[in-house]
């Protein structure tokens, strides 16, 4: 082979190997014949154009060709930003004022003391029904409000794998104590009623500031105006989270995506209200008033604590029994 003759073959060579490291080159730079981003680009267009993404499916439930739409969006920015506000206002500023006012009030005393003689306020099948409500309320209540808080405070703390064992545990409980909870306001509200109707006695009462807030006792029948709305906050909030409840637990059951909307918000709402309402009645329950836990707790009162709190009721119980129907307390220091 001649000197011309070898320097083409190497000029040739090298040409080759240039051109095919340029098209390696550009293949690796250049997308391919198929662009793995054109459905999600023609999602993206229709996103913008139609504001939803839904189409046709193969499943039987046609709700889930539906992916994306405006009041979804709506509803899930309620869900992970509004309720979130809404509820840690209504239950973190409950909690702030009920601190603030034991500070500048401190506990409601029995003014003149005890007399050392009860009387029966609540039988035990009252008894039995209240606590069996507030024992159900307060598991429902925390189960409930790990859906709105859990993610974003408790996942955190406890990670991943314990979140989930106790978010399944407390959804089965908000499932299956919503039944004792509903019979529960059903028996409540058939065995007070009676007690619970707002009369005149209530405006004055109301007028008086309750005795609450200042040294007055104005005069009630069994239930005073402050007892008689928490009846009405359990008997009316219980029965709306018991009807959004039910309708969130059989879902689509006779209503649309708009309505499982309404019924969250509702069931959320009216839950965070009733919470509050609540940890009210806790308080008076317990630190806010002296003598008030045991009318729950053995059923029975100090005579000088319904003289103070429930005059009339006082009044009607001595007509209807005989004056001597109270009982002398036993010696609470086992020393004495
Ligand atoms: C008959 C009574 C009740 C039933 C049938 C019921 C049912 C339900 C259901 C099915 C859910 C949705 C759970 C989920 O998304 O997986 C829920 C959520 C919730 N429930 Fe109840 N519930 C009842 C009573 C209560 C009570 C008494 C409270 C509060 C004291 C409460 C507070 C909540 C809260 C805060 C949520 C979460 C709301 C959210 O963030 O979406 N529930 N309830």
């Amino acid at each position: 082979m001649t000197v011309i003759a070898k320097f083409r073959v190497i000029v040739g060579a090298l040409t080759f190997l240039v051109l095919a490291l340029s098209v390696q080159t550009a293949s690796a730079q250049q997308p391919t014949m198929v662009n793995p981003q054109a459905s999600a680009v023609k999602e993206g267009q229709l996103f913008e154009e139609l504001n939803r993404i839904s189409g046709r499916c193969t499943v039987p439930d046609q709700k889930a060709c539906t992916i994306e739409q405006p009041a979804g969006r709506d509803w899930r920015h309620f869900h992970e930003v509004t309720l979130r506000w809404i509820g840690g206002i209504v239950i973190i500023g409950t909690l702030a004022m009920l601190i603030g006012f034991y500070l500048w009030r401190g506990m409601v005393k029995i003014e003149i003391g005890r007399s050392g003689r009860t009387i029966v306020r609540f039988n035990g099948f009252e008894r039995f029904v209240h606590w069996m409500t507030a024992t159900c309320f307060i598991i429902l209540a925390l189960s409930g409000l790990n859906i709105t808080f859990g993610k974003p405070l408790l996942l955190p703390l406890i990670g991943p794998e314990s979140f989930t064992a106790w978010s399944q545990l407390a959804k089965y409980a908000h499932n299956y104590l919503s039944f004792p909870f509903t019979i529960g306001v059903f028996l409540i509200f058939l065995m007070w009623i009676a007690g619970n109707i707002p009369n005149r006695v209530d405006v004055e009462w109301l007028k008086r500031g309750g005795g609450i807030v200042g040294h007055d006792h104005p005069p009630a029948y069994r239930f005073n105006a402050g007892q008689k709305m928490i009846y009405w906050i359990v008997v009316l909030g219980g029965a709306a989270v018991a009807a959004s409840g039910y309708v969130l637990m059989f879902p689509f059951y006779g209503t649309d995506i708009a309505g499982m909307q309404v019924a969250q918000i509702a069931h959320a709402i009216v839950a965070v209200l009733f919470i509050a309402a609540m940890i009210g009645h806790i308080y008076i329950g317990t630190v806010g008033m002296e003598g008030a836990f045991e009318a729950m707790g053995t059923g029975t009162v100090d005579l000088n604590w319904a003289k103070e709190h429930h005059i009339l009721w006082l009044e009607e119980e001595k007509a209807r029994t005989g004056p001597n129907e109270t009982r002398r307390q036993p010696a609470t220091n086992p020393a004495e």
